[in-house]
């Protein structure tokens, strides 16, 4: 409540500089705190003490001021002018509970479908014939949780998968998957490759050693660009078997994505040379010692000149960052994008930003529509160093995955003996995957973040299985009780401390999430979850619940299930599933 008595100030400060009675460049602190004793009410200010000066008048009279203009709120029961210029206020904790008890009936717990845009979200976007690895996983964890989050605020979203499936090395691919074709004897349409790393890295040995093979592989690229059917089939055949991997990881880790989801680079092919001569027609772009070029004076090159950025190179390719001109331009024109959000590692920032300004200054994006970098750290390992494997390689997100269910596994055996074996493995599968989700998600993605297997396991501290264990929790009370928890509605009564803590923290809900969309940001939702856990903790500790007179027992009772519910739908936006039993 402390933050809707400091909204309720700022309203009023906001109104008197308007009514010219504040100055209008007055950058008022405001600071609301409990009180220490209930005689002086719940809350107090000491606003008009430290503003007096800058607001030029004296703190009582600041006080006396406020307090008169303070808006209508039923949440306020009384106020006070104390001392010097204390501001007190009584809280009316019927209001609070009528909050609550709307939230319980409310189908979306409270949260306000305002939002009507169409949104695209880039995310994930591995590489074709290369398998997903830790350098996907941000993208992938951290994109899907602000689709759903994005999607429960009535949005349209559009996910865009913008992987990579197009440029000059599908020519020894497609060579490659030829002759691995000749020596299994089968069609070259029904292989499948369960190792993509190796089938990659063998195609470019060969380019690298066998002239044969890179004559080849160079003329199947002149091929595939000019449209040949058979190189195309081959292709098609590489980005298929790649999707069918992948989706396997989707599927498994609870990503929402699909094969409906992709657009590849290899769908803007076919706008890139109409594109660079409409900026060589309208002057936006020149051509320079045979490429053609866009020179941006917001980015300079290191002699402090304005940066040439190539969008058409002197053998006629075009570049990542033509592609992305043309994907802009074609979520806008085509998608109707409103808003156009990208999660994208901080070193592609550079990029993004030339390919954006190219796009407004070409006008194929208005201003109107915003186009969001929003960027994360590395993945680090515990020694801060890049995360990789023992032997120095690439972690595959596969491998990854499979050691997190490892550990879960061993873990729960000890834990929850008392499972039967099989609940025992459901359980396991559905803390690994959370685990693994939630350490990402649960800190600020704009730095680098430390991958340490013991902290996302953890049953104590900001965690999956903190949190999973504290919904699983509920649930065990409500099976005590006899009483069905999502059914569960009853009048609430806020006597105790802890009881009103609990419950201004539930209807914070809808603010939270609002503000996780607006930033792109979901560890504000993660933190949220865990002070939510941490204020029902300490309620159940202080608050006996199934041993409370039947109002009071029904009344807390409520408390809970609307705990387990946010639990449940905050860590279900967040894209983790929750369990009864643990
Ligand atoms: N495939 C790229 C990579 O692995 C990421 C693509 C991100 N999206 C974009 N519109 N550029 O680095």
């Amino acid at each position: 409540m402390k933050e809707l008595i400091v909204k309720l100030l700022e309203a009023t400060i906001d109104q008197l500089k308007q009514q010219e009675l504040l100055p209008s460049d007055l950058n008022a602190r405001i600071m609301v705190d409990k009180t220490k004793d209930k005689s002086h009410g719940d809350l107090a200010t000491n606003l008009a003490l430290v503003n007096s000066k800058p607001a030029g008048h004296k703190p009582r009279d600041l006080a006396q001021l406020i307090v008169d203009n303070l808006p209508n709120s039923n949440l306020v029961e009384k106020t006070e002018i104390a001392g010097p210029g204390f501001i007190n206020f009584y809280l009316n904790s019927q209001w609070l509970a009528s909050q609550v008890e709307q939230m319980a009936q409310s189908k979306t717990l409270g949260i306000v479908q305002d939002q009507h845009q169409n949104v695209v979200v880039d995310y994930s976007a591995p590489n074709v014939a290369k398998e997903m690895h830790v350098g996907h996983i941000r993208s992938t964890i951290i994109g899907d949780a602000i689709v759903r989050v994005l999607a429960a605020l009535g949005n349209h979203v559009i996910r865009a998968n913008h992987i990579g499936d197009w440029g000059t090395q599908f020519g020894m691919l497609i060579a490659n998957l030829e002759d691995l074709a000749k020596e299994q004897g089968i069609d070259p349409t029904h292989i499948s490759l369960a190792d993509l790393e190796s089938f990659y890295r063998q195609a470019k040995q060969r380019y690298d050693s066998d002239e044969q093979f890179a004559l080849r592989a160079r003329n199947y690229v002149v091929r595939l660009q000019g449209g040949d059917e058979y190189c195309h089939t081959m292709w098609r055949k590489l980005v298929d078997i790649t999707l069918n991997h992948n989706q396997q990881t989707y599927d498994r880790m609870g990503v929402s994505l699909t094969k409906q989801d992709v657009m590849g680079e290899s769908l803007y092919n076919d706008m890139l040379a109409g594109i660079v001569d409409d900026l060589l027609k309208r002057g936006i772009a020149v051509e320079d010692e045979g490429a053609t070029v866009v020179f941006l004076k917001e980015f300079k090159n290191k002699d402090g000149q304005p940066m040439g950025v190539i969008i058409r190179k002197k053998d006629g390719g075009y570049l990542y960052t033509t592609t992305d001109i043309a994907c802009a331009k074609y979520r806008y024109e085509t998608l109707k994008a409103d808003r156009v959000m990208y999660f994208i590692d901080s070193r592609q920032h550079q990029h993004l930003l030339q390919a954006w300004t190219i796009v407004r200054k070409a006008g194929y994006v208005p201003e109107s529509v915003s186009l969001e970098h929003h960027a994360f750290g590395m993945m680090l390992g515990k020694d801060g160093k890049p995360f990789k494997t023992r032997t120095g390689g690439t972690v595959k997100l596969r491998d990854l995955l499979d050691e997190a269910e490892n550990r879960a596994r061993e873990m729960i055996k000890e834990r929850s003996s008392n499972l039967s074996l099989e609940e025992q493995e459901q359980v396991a599968r559905t803390i690994a995957m959370a685990a693994v989700k939630y350490a990402d998600l649960s800190k600020s993605r704009t730095t680098d973040y430390v991958f340490d297997w013991d902290n996302m396991l953890a049953f104590n501290g900001n965690t999956a299985p903190y949190l999973q264990y504290a919904y699983a929790r509920i649930c065990a009370i409500f099976r005590k009780a006899g009483v069905t928890l999502q059914e569960h509605q009853a009048s609430l009564e806020l006597n105790q401390e802890q009881e009103e803590a609990l419950a201004q923290q539930l209807i914070a809900f809808n603010d939270v999430v609002h503000q996780v969309a607006a930033k792109g940001m979901p560890h504000l939702l993660c933190n949220y979850l865990y002070d939510l856990s941490g204020l029902f903790m300490s309620f159940y500790e202080a608050c006996p619940i199934l041993s409370a007179d039947d109002s009071v027992k029904a009344s807390r009772l409520q408390l809970a299930a609307l705990t387990a519910k946010v639990l449940k739908q905050g860590l279900a936006l967040l894209g983790i599933n929750t369990l009864e039993r643990m």
